[in-house]
């Protein structure tokens, strides 16, 4: 039987400038979205009856734990399957088996990741030949930043995240990121954004201009002076102590810290492997912190392996 296996990258954004709510209940937003060194990887093996089904595993400690989910539709591999399927009119099945190393409901994209990578491990297990232009029309449909996660590298998200547009980058940037040991829900976040915001005028998002020239010269000083996030008070309202988290990086010298996302994971942007040991070390001691993991970005979208 066909099977194909595809590694996915999580996502930062180092900017996250959130406008209005809209009537669909989304936010349109201005960021950019960098793919990280943290990988998922999923497994598509074609079935010979039209079931689809998802295994998960995870072996890390703090959130270890194997679900079994078969064709659980709120997986949101299994509806990338699905949706290929209805586009594509083939009658197969898959069994996907993804091995999780992104944080669960961390705002780092890793349940969008796995159903980009479903979407290109399918296209090729059923050999249905889609383009990559075709898949992100795919992955628009199934989340904000699924079109990113098959993209990769650096680029701006505008929409609601969903249209992906080249960006000048140079550089390649020392990471690191504080798990937290249970995640936030992005839904909630939003929602405690427009509680916040409500009876305020919300102004359009923008990409400010210094991440903008910070990214082009490959200027990691100014990338961390640069970074910014709309939703850190949302984020901060529901789970408080993360800011005791932000500062401790910062004092381990950090050049930049913000919330990953919607949270809860905090990222450090660092200045060498040196100094990113140090915050690392440093975090370590944070309450609430399960995990504390260095990393590099850009690195490439959803690939074949
Ligand atoms: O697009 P996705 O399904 O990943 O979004 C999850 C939830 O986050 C949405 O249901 C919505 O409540 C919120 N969201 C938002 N504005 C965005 C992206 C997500 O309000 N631009």
């Amino acid at each position: 039987m066909s099977s194909a296996n595809v590694r996915v990258p999580a996502k930062i954004n180092l900017c996250l400038g959130v406008g209005p709510v809209r009537d669909d209940g989304y936010h349109p937003l201005a960021t950019v979205y960098q793919a990280v060194d943290l990988h998922d990887e999923v497994r598509a093996a074609v079935r010979d009856d039209d079931r689809i089904t998802v295994t998960v595993h995870t072996d890390l400690d703090a959130r270890s734990e194997i679900a079994v989910v078969p064709e659980d539709d709120d997986n949101l591999a299994v509806k990338a399957a699905r949706l290929l399927r209805e586009r594509t009119g083939v009658s197969a099945g898959a069994d996907l088996a993804i091995r999780k190393v992104i944080p669960v409901a961390g705002g780092m994209a890793g349940g969008s990741a796995d159903a980009a990578a479903a979407l290109v491990a399918c296209n090729d297990a059923w050999g249905t030949g889609l383009s990559r232009a075709e898949l992100e029309e795919l992955a628009a449909q199934l989340g904000s930043d699924v079109p990113f996660l098959l993209h990769g590298g650096n680029a701006i998200g505008g929409g609601r995240g969903e249209t992906v547009s080249p960006v000048l980058a140079r550089g390649s940037y020392h990471w690191v990121f504080a798990m937290a040991d249970h995640g936030l829900s992005t839904k909630a976040v939003f929602a405690e954004f427009d509680r916040i915001n409500a009876g305020s005028q919300v102004p359009d998002p923008v990409v400010p201009d210094a991440l903008l020239s910070a990214l082009r010269a490959g200027d990691a000083v100014a990338l961390g002076q640069a970074l910014s996030n709309d939703l850190t008070e949302a984020a901060l309202s529901l789970r408080p102590e993360l800011a005791d988290t932000l500062a401790i990086g910062i004092e381990a010298g950090a050049l930049g810290a913000i919330l990953s996302g919607s949270g809860p994971t905090a990222l450090f942007l660092a200045s060498d492997e040196q100094n990113s040991l140090d915050i690392a070390f440093a975090l370590t001691s944070a309450s609430g912190c399960a995990d504390v993991v260095q990393s590099r970005g850009p690195v490439a979208g959803a690939r074949l392996i």
